[in-house]
C-alpha cells in the first residue's frame, strides 16, 4: 500500500547554520517514527548542510524546485544532476508560489517533472485550485486538468517516484484549511484522474498529500481521511515541536 509522507516545505526560510541546528534538534524528536516518510524540502543553499546533518537519521532531504534543462545558458537555475550529486532525494515542483510569482505553467511544471524523474529524483508535484475556482464549483475540473497536464509523458513505472501534493491555493499561508471532507474529496478526485491515466493499481499506490495550513492542531483529522496520504507543510515545518507533532499524528 501507499506510504504516508510528511514533508516540510521551508520556502525562503533558514540559513545553512539554522538548518544544521534545526535538523540536529529534530532528529531525536522524530527518531523511530517510521510509519511515514519524513522529508524536509529546503532552499538550494541549505541542501548540502541538511544532507550532512540528516545522515544516519530517518529524515530525507529535498529541494524546492529544479530546472528542466540538463545544463546550459539558464542564469540562476539549478539542474537535476546538480541536486542529485549533493545528495538531494526529493524535489517540490509546481508549487503555487512558483506558478503565481514566477510564471510557472503546467507546461514548465511538466518539463521539470520529467527532468527530475530522469535524473532519479522523487517528485512532489503540487497542484490545486484558487479561491474563485472553488467558489465557482470547478475545483474538480481544475485538479483533474492539472494532474493530466503536469504528468504528460510520465510513465506508469515513473509514478513510483511521484507524490502528488493537493494544495488549495486559498489555504496556503492563510490559516484557512480545507475541511477534512474537502481534502479527502479532492485528493480522491486526483486519484481518479491517476486511475484514468495509469490504471487504478498505480493510482491506489500513489501518495496524495494535502497541503495548506496543516498544523499540529488539525493534522490528525486530515490524515485520518482515506485519500489523504500525508502532508506538505509550510509554516508549521519551521518549528521542530509543531513538525514533530504532525509526524506523530501520522504515526498514530
Ligand atoms: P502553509 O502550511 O504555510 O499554509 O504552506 C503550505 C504550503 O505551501 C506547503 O507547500
Amino acid at each position: 500500500m501507499r506510504r504516508t509522507v510528511i514533508a516540510g516545505n521551508w520556502k525562503m526560510n533558514m540559513t545553512p547554520s539554522q538548518t544544521k541546528a534545526f535538523i540536529t534538534e529534530l532528529a531525536p524528536m522524530v527518531a523511530g517514527m517510521d510509519k511515514c516518510d519524513i522529508v524536509l524540502c529546503v532552499p538550494y543553499v541549505d541542501i548540502a548542510t541538511a544532507v550532512e546533518a540528516a545522515k544516519g537519521t530517518n529524515i530525507k532531504i529535498g529541494a524546492e524546485n529544479v530546472h528542466f534543462a540538463e545544463s546550459g545558458a539558464y542564469t540562476g537555475e539549478i539542474s537535476a544532476a546538480m541536486l542529485k550529486e549533493i545528495g538531494t532525494e526529493y524535489v517540490v515542483i509546481g508549487h503555487s508560489e512558483r506558478r503565481q510569482y514566477f510564471g510557472e505553467t503546467d507546461t514548465t511544471v511538466n518539463l521539470r517533472t520529467k527532468a527530475a524523474l530522469a535524473a532519479g529524483l522523487k517528485v512532489i508535484l503540487c497542484l490545486g485550485e484558487v479561491k474563485d475556482e472553488r467558489l465557482n464549483g470547478i475545483t474538480n475540473e481544475i485538479v483533474r486538468m492539472q494532474t493530466k497536464l503536469d504528468l504528460l509523458g510520465v510513465s506508469a513505472e515513473e509514478m513510483k517516484n511521484v507524490i502528488i501534493a493537493y494544495e488549495p491555493v486559498w489555504a496556503i499561508g492563510t490559516g484557512l484549511t480545507a475541511t477534512p471532507e474537502q481534502a479527502d474529496e479532492t485528493c480522491g478526485v486526483i486519484r481518479g484522474a491517476l486511475c484514468e491515466l495509469y490504471g487504478c493499481e498505480v493510482a491506489e499506490a500513489t501518495t496524495v498529500q494535502y497541503g495548506g495550513s496543516m498544523n499540529d492542531a488539525n493534522a490528525a483529522e486530515l490524515l485520518a481521511k482515506v485519500n489523504v496520504d500525508g502532508g506538505l507543510i509550510g509554516g508549521a515545518s519551521l518549528k521542530t515541536d509543531k513538525f514533530t507533532a504532525i509526524v506523530k499524528a501520522a504515526n498514530a
